[in-house]
């Protein structure tokens, strides 16, 4: 039996056979449904609030995620709900609304070109993140960089983080297909924003990302990756045919070379250009994302490492977590009994982002709402028992006209193991280079994600170290400019492929150590 179903508000609707998961049914639909865990179960990104005459049954888990007033007025995981009937679905506001693309764009308006790749025409250069693209037009005899552009990675439906999206590519090879499509047609509708509808008039496109999403985007096995060994089958840049991106004919795509598994190009691209502008001196260079990767510069000599830092800086994997959206929570701040918070776009708040998160966390220390340890206290105004749910609500449903905007001790703890994963990693490289921290003379932070936190909210929480405010530096998108160069110029691409030859990966996971530093940097 076929029944229908119709998404809102984007009006999306078609018909999806019954006892399909509506998770399943948005994607084939092309609904936009956030699923921060791939659809495991794991999150509330997927939460949906369905209106027809017989609604599905809450599964077991969703009575554990929702309250019985949320459950009666139609809210459920779009992961964890199959439709047996015709019915209207509300897409929460978390997850519709369009992510917000500051800090995406390079800040540089030419990148510098000593070995021309071409002597005229354009290149496009993009940053294939796991979060977002982004995408720079640049004139190939100048340097001059013509048009940006920036677009959420479409794979997000197939979970916020490369592991559930590579481990779906892995268990699903249609899915591997679908994953390189979107990934394909994501960079060919950048080509034709930035060209103005004229993509065949790109004749060179650079790109970099980490391994999984290059890996993806090839159409090359996974498995290599998201298992032991964690080793990418190809760690050299590489050279094809711009194929199935609507280019000029014949046009060029120019993948970057890798560091190791999990440091992938884009590190490479931001150490080209960070190299540029910082040769001397000791620093560390931290990309924060659902993966962090750390690279420690010392007398010329290069250490490069990842950590796991899962999603939580991103919004995802917390019970309000959001994208850098209109109605997301960007600031926090605890007067007393009472929370201000700033929320982008001037809208009612809906949810939590990754600066909110930082801002939230940094706040409820200073607070004393939340002990050393992370355990949040019973007795403060802000603090609610929901079940056997403690949480601190920073805007009730009267705010937001639906499910509160809440942030749980289980979310607490996630930030947590987030933190101390960074921490942890940055402080066994110093470590291994035998210093302390206060040998940084500079610590860099780039990325979308690093360019907005107060970073005295990450010193507050542990998570960078405790240096004077002028040791710091948010640089924004520095892989974006560093991919720019890489497609312009053959010099930038010898040099990218120095750097990923030379510098020394250190496996933090391998080290016997990482577990008892990763526990020791949980505090607050
Ligand atoms: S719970 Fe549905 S995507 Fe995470």
């Amino acid at each position: 039996m076929s029944i229908r179903v119709s998404f809102q508000p984007s009006g999306i609707d078609g018909g999806a056979p019954a006892g399909e998961l509506l998770l399943e049914t948005a994607r084939r639909l092309g609904a936009r449904i956030g699923a921060s865990c791939g659809g495991r179960g794991k999150c509330r990104s997927c939460a949906i609030r369905l209106e027809g005459d017989h609604l599905p049954e809450a599964s077991a888990p969703d009575r554990e995620v929702f309250s019985a007033a949320e459950l009666e007025s139609g809210w459920r995981r779009a992961c964890q709900t199959r439709i047996s009937q015709s019915c209207r679905v509300h897409v929460s506001a978390r997850t519709h609304g369009a992510a917000v693309m500051h800090g995406q764009a390079m800040t540089a308006t030419r990148v510098g070109i000593a070995e021309p790749v071409a002597a005229s025409g354009l290149g496009l250069a993009v940053d294939l993140g796991t979060t977002n693209l982004a995408a720079s037009l640049i004139d190939l005899e100048t340097g001059a960089v013509v048009a940006q552009a920036a677009l959420e990675n479409p794979q997000a439906i197939y979970g916020g983080d490369v592991i559930s999206r590579g481990g779906r590519a892995l268990r699903d090879p249609e899915a591997a297909g679908e994953l390189r499509r979107l990934a394909v047609t994501a960079i060919a509708a950048l080509a034709h924003t930035v060209t103005g509808g004229r993509p065949e008039t790109v004749h060179h496109l650079a790109v970099v990302g980490n391994s999984v999403m290059q890996h993806l985007l090839l159409g090359l096995a996974v498995e290599g990756l998201v298992k032991a060994p964690y080793r990418p089958l190809l760690s050299e840049a590489h050279d094809r045919p711009a194929e199935d991106f609507g280019l000029a004919p014949g046009a060029r795509l120019h993948v970057g070379p890798n560091i190791a598994g999990f440091v992938g190009s884009d590190h490479v691209a931001a150490l080209l250009d960070v190299l540029d502008s910082e040769p001397q001196g000791c620093w560390a260079l931290l990309d924060i994302g659902t993966n962090t990767e750390i690279s420690l510069f010392r007398d010329g000599r290069l250490v490069s490492a990842s950590c796991p830092s899962g999603p939580a800086f991103e919004g995802g994997a917390l019970t309000c977590g959001m994208r850098a959206a209109p109605g997301a929570v960007e600031r926090v701040r605890i007067h007393g009994d009472r929370a201000d918070f700033g929320v982008i776009g001037d809208a009612d708040p809906v949810g939590l982002c990754g600066s909110g998160v930082l801002s939230l966390m940094a706040e409820l220390r200073k607070a004393g709402i939340v002990d050393r340890r992370g355990r949040l206290g019973g007795d403060h105004p802000l603090v609610r028992e929901r079940g056997h749910v403690r949480e601190v609500v920073l805007a009730g449903e009267a705010e937001t006209g639906g499910p509160p905007v809440t942030f749980t001790q289980a979310d607490i703890r996630n930030v947590q193991l987030a933190k101390a994963a960074i921490r942890a990693g940055l402080d066994l490289m110093l470590e291994h280079e035998g210093i302390g921290p206060a040998a940084l003379d500079r610590v860099l932070v780039a990325g979308a994600f690093g360019k907005y936190i107060d970073l005295g909210d990450a010193v507050a929480i542990g998570m960078l170290p405790d240096l004077e405010a002028g040791r710091f530096s948010q640089l924004g998108n520095a892989a974006g400019a560093g991919v720019g160069r890489m497609l312009a110029c053959h010099g930038a691409r010898r040099r990218a492929g120095e750097i990923a030859r030379t510098a020394h990966h250190l496996d933090l996971g391998a080290r016997p150590d990482f577990q008892k530093r990763f526990i020791a940097r949980m505090g607050l």
